[in-house]
C-alpha cells in the first residue's frame, strides 16, 4: 500500500481552499493509502501564537478534520509536537539544505515581507516540513498548489541526503488535484484564499452558516464582462467560481463554464454546491465538540502510531550519519 503524508497548520480555522485543495483528497485517500496527517503546531509557532489560543486551535482543528471525514481509526491523525522526532530530523536536514535554496522559497519571501520581526524558524520552516514528510517514508504528498515548491525542496533534500549517506530516505512525489488546487479569495481573486484573512468576506470557512456562505459567494468579485469563460488570467473572479463549483461537483471547470451564460445562476449554483458540501461537516463538528476527551484520546493514539514509524526512521538516519550510539 502506498503511503501518504500531509499536514495542516492550526493557525486560524479551516477554509474552503484547504478543503478542496487538500483535505477532501485526504479523506478519499485514507481508504486506499496508509495515511499520516499531522496537525503542524510547530509550524504555527514560526510566528507568535497566544498559548491558550494555540491549545484551543489545535484541538478544534482535530475536530474539524474529523468532522470533514478523516477517521482516526483509519488514518494516523496526530499532533506534530507530540512526536519529538520531527524536530530531531529537521536539525540534521537543516545541515543538508542550502541557505541559498531556502532563501528562494516564495512563501518565505512573501511572509517575511509582511512583518518586521522575521524568526529564524520562518526561514527554516520548509526543512521542518521536509522532516514531516521524510520521517514517514511517504511515497506521495497530497497538497494544494501553493506547497509545490516545498515538496520540490523536500525531494532535493532527500536526494542529497541519500547521495551522502546511502539509500536512507524515500523521495516523495507531490500530488496536486486537477480541480481545487488553487482556490482564490472571493473578493481579491488574484490572491489565494488564506487563513490569515481573518473575518474577510472573501474567505469561506468550513463552519460558516449556510446564509453566510450564500452571501459571500453571491458577492464574489467577478468582472464587468458578462460572458462565462474559464480563463484564470483574464477572468480570475469567474474562473475561481467555476473552479470551486467544479471541485465541489467533481467536474472540470472548463466544462462547468459551458452550462452558463450569465453570472447570477453560476453564483447561485456555486453557493448551493458549497452549502451542500459543508452541511455534514457542521453537523458532525457539533457532535465532536461535545466530547473533547474523545478527540484527545484519538490524538494520543495517533501520536503513538506515528511515533513508532518516526523512531525507526530516526534510528536509520543516526546510524547512516555516524552518530555514536549511547
Ligand atoms: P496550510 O496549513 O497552509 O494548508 C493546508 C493545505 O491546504 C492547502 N491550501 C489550499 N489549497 C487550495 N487553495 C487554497 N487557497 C489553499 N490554501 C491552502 C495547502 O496547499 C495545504 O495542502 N506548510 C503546510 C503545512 C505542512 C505540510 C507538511 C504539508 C507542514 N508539514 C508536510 C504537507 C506535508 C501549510 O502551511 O499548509
Amino acid at each position: 500500500m502506498q503511503r501518504i503524508l500531509s499536514g495542516i497548520q492550526p493557525s486560524g480555522d479551516v477554509h474552503l481552499g484547504n478543503l478542496l485543495g487538500a483535505l477532501r483528497n485526504w479523506v478519499a485517500d485514507q481508504h486506499t493509502h496508509e495515511s499520516f496527517h499531522p496537525i503542524v503546531d510547530l509550524h504555527a509557532v514560526t510566528v507568535p501564537q497566544d498559548p491558550e489560543g494555540l491549545r484551543e486551535a489545535t484541538l478544534r482543528l482535530a475536530q474539524v478534520l474529523m468532522a470533514a471525514g478523516l477517521d482516526p481509526e483509519v488514518c494516523v491523525l496526530f499532533v506534530q509536537s507530540h512526536v519529538p522526532e520531527h524536530t530531531q530530523l529537521a536539525w540534521v536536514l537543516e545541515c543538508t539544505a542550502g541557505f541559498g535554496e531556502l532563501r528562494r522559497m516564495h512563501q518565505f519571501k512573501d511572509k517575511s515581507a509582511e512583518g518586521d520581526f522575521v524568526s529564524a524558524g520562518l526561514f527554516t520552516y520548509p526543512v521542518l516540513q521536509a522532516a514531516d514528510i521524510l520521517l514517514y517514508d511517504a511515497d506521495a504528498v497530497p497538497v494544494g498548489d501553493d506547497q509545490r515548491q516545498h515538496i520540490e525542496l523536500t525531494r532535493d533534500i532527500a536526494q542529497r541526503f541519500n547521495a551522502r549517506y546511502g539509500d536512507v530516505l524515500v523521495v516523495p512525489e507531490h500530488r496536486i488535484p486537477p480541480a481545487g488546487a488553487r482556490v482564490m479569495d472571493l473578493q481579491e481573486p488574484t490572491r489565494k484564499m488564506s487563513k490569515s484573512s481573518g473575518d474577510a468576506p472573501g474567505t469561506v470557512w468550513l463552519l460558516d452558516e449556510p446564509d453566510d456562505i450564500r452571501r459571500k459567494i453571491r458577492r464574489a468579485v467577478t468582472d464587468s464582462l458578462s460572458e462565462v469563460r474559464f480563463d484564470r488570467d483574464a477572468r480570475p473572479g469567474v474562473s475561481n467560481l467555476l473552479e470551486i463549483l467544479g471541485a465541489a461537483t467533481q467536474r472540470a471547470p472548463q466544462s462547468v463554464a459551458d452550462d452558463y451564460d450569465r453570472y447570477g445562476p453560476l453564483k447561485n449554483d456555486c453557493a448551493e454546491a458549497v452549502v451542500e458540501l459543508l452541511a455534514p461537516v457542521r453537523r458532525r463538528f457539533a457532535e465532536l465538540r461535545a466530547d473533547p476527551a474523545e478527540t484527545q484520546r484519538a490524538l494520543r493514539a495517533g501520536a503513538e502510531a506515528a511515533g513508532e514509524v518516526a523512531a525507526a526512521t530516526m534510528a536509520r538516519v543516526r546510524r547512516a550519519m555516524g552518530f555514536l550510539p549511547p
